[in-house]
């Protein structure tokens, strides 16, 4: 590739990606301004006895600080803006550090919020306790007690103070003046398998960006619409976040409202469009606005294509035999119509185009998309080495690196560089990877797993059969194909008791 192509390459990549980006973060803002009525541009999450628990098992952040206060006390009055200032370094989409750390108000005044007070013995005001999220979920603390998971920010008067103790907590230097995008603080570390934890979220970010860029730019077209309602499909049955999947169901069902087949132009289409505009696919909190695995130590770098890729990995791992020409097919078709950089979509199809026989084992379709990734990186190693555009910490590699899978290896000429590989260690790696440790966070926190009855029946719905004929989105698109428009609550109805309904869908084998 030329070098001008190149650069036209991240042009567009670049321009295209922060421009929805940026267009984002301020319907970010509305929405969560809007939220928070009445208190205007406030930074620290204000919660309640109601949302306590389910925004700190929401957040993908690694530590919370909860501080609790009394609206009528004018020594929290008076710190608020100490406290301000520091939320606005870590919280919501125009952080300065996102994503590292939640900072979040209690009003102990309002009646509702009175036992969750007491269940953590606030003997003054404000009084401010620092843990990681999950053990605030229907956590507690004592005065005498040793060894809580739980601690008293004890010295944090000024905003200063506060911060000092962060730096103290997480060993790191963030400072009240830091600036957006110097990232010195990440740390990045290839031969951890931990990390690709954090990467669910920016799966759920990618996704949600993915669909805000076809919607936002009338990418649905009759030509296009086959493909993507494939690649909804996938998602339904195998996007590794439960409200991805969720949300991707969802468009599915009432897909041919909003776009019917027949009427381009009609204006029914018109009259809808409002709704598919604010359509969030992952839920109303995605996206946040940032990235965790997926961030770059510069601002141009990584976050969007690099959750792509993740996305595609974790479906790759997840399919069945039976799924796997038809996965092929779907991110193929799906990356180029809707991948908004050029040439990142020529390259991918003419690799797709050089597969000559069909997928029969979702073994081999994971490996092409491993092998087919590294061709990517080996290609754009050298661009980049030459270049200087690559993100400095973030080099083009191989993967998986020895350190992340020595049993990978069988050889290595290191004056070739040529790598024999072990394949099945390979598949088994990717497997891990993609597979369990990418939704362990989640499952930690139980988003991917088993709360909520309605939770359960999608899961039933979308994991629940080895005996796949056809790809199990399908038959959920069948299934309510029958509802009329307004087919969200319909769908959930029909869900909730169609189970032995579904499952003879099973055996329908075309739309
Ligand atoms: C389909 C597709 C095609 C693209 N084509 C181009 C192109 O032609 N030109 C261009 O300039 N950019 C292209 N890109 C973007 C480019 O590949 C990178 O995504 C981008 O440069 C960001 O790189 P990154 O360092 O975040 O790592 P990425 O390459 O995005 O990888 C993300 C993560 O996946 C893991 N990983 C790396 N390699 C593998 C592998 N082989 N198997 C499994 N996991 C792996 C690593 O943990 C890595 O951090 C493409 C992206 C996609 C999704
Ligand atoms: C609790 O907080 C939620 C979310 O901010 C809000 O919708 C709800 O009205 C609050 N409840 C009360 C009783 O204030
Ligand atoms: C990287 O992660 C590995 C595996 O967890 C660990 O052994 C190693 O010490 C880490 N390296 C750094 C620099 O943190
Ligand atoms: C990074 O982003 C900021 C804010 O969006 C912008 O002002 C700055 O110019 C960008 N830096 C580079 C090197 O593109």
């Amino acid at each position: 590739m030329s070098v001008m192509n190149l650069i036209m390459c991240l042009f567009l990549c670049t321009l295209s990606v922060c421009c929805f980006a940026s267009s984002h973060r301020s319907i970010l803002r509305e929405v969560s301004d809007n939220d928070r009525s009445g208190i205007d541009r406030d930074y620290a999450v204000e919660l309640n006895a109601t949302s306590f628990d389910d925004v700190l098992k929401d957040t993908p952040a690694t530590f919370a600080i909860v501080e609790f206060f009394a609206h009528w006390c004018p020594a929290c009055r008076n710190y608020k803006p100490q406290y301000e200032k520091v939320a606005r370094l870590f919280n919501g989409p125009d952080a300065v550090h996102p994503g590292i750390i939640l900072l979040t108000r209690v009003d102990c005044a309002e009646k509702i919020n009175t036992k969750l007070c007491d269940k953590f013995s606030v003997g003054h005001y404000p009084m401010l306790f620092w843990g990681a999220p999950p053990k605030f979920v229907g956590g507690s603390w004592e005065p005498k007690q040793k060894n809580s998971d739980i601690e008293v920010i004890d010295n944090a008067r000024t905003a200063d103070q506060l911060l000092t103790w962060i730096n103290k907590q997480t060993s790191s230097s963030f400072g009240l003046d830091d600036q957006k995008f110097q990232n010195e603080h990440l740390s990045s570390n290839a031969s951890d398998p931990q990390q690709i934890a954090r990467g669910i979220y920016d799966v759920e970010e990618a996704t949600s960006l993915a669909f805000d860029i076809i919607l936002e730019h009338k990418m649905i077209k009759p030509e296009t619409r086959a493909s993507l309602l494939k690649f909804l499909q996938l998602l339904t049955a195998h996007h590794p976040s439960r409200r991805c999947r969720k949300g991707a169901g969802d468009l599915l069902v009432s897909f041919d409202d909003l776009y019917p087949t027949d009427s381009w132009s009609s204006h029914k289409q018109e009259e809808d469009k409002s709704l598919a505009k604010n359509f969030q696919i992952c839920g109303k909190e995605v996206p946040r606005g940032y990235w965790m695995f997926c961030r770059g130590s510069k601002n141009e770098t990584r976050g969007f294509s690099c959750g792509l890729w993740v996305l595609l990995h974790s479906l790759s791992v997840r399919i069945e035999d039976a799924e796997s020409q038809f996965t092929f097919t779907a991110i193929c078709d799906f990356v180029h119509n809707f991948f908004v950089c050029e040439e990142c979509r020529q390259h991918f199809y003419k690799m797709c185009s050089s597969v000559s026989s069909p997928f029969n084992k979702a073994r081999d379709f994971a490996l092409w998309l491993w092998s087919t990734h590294n061709k990517v990186n080996e290609r754009l190693g050298k661009e980049e080495a030459s270049l200087g555009t690559g993100d400095p910490k973030f080099p083009k590699t191989v993967w998986p690196p020895k350190q992340l899978c020595s049993s990978c290896y069988l050889d290595h000429d290191q004056t070739s560089n040529k790598i024999e590989w072990n394949q099945d260690e390979v598949y088994k790696a990717l497997r891990n990877y993609y597979g369990k440790t990418l939704v362990s966070l989640y499952k930690e926190k139980g988003i991917a797993g088993t709360e909520g009855a309605e939770g359960a029946t999608l899961e039933d719905l979308t994991v629940g059969t080895n005996a796949v004929v056809v790809p199990v989105g399908a038959a959920l698109a069948i299934a309510v194909a029958s509802c009329a428009f307004g087919a969200l609550a319909c769908y959930w109805r029909s869900q909730q008791k169609s189970r032995k309904y579904f499952h003879h869908l099973h055996s329908l084998k075309n739309i």
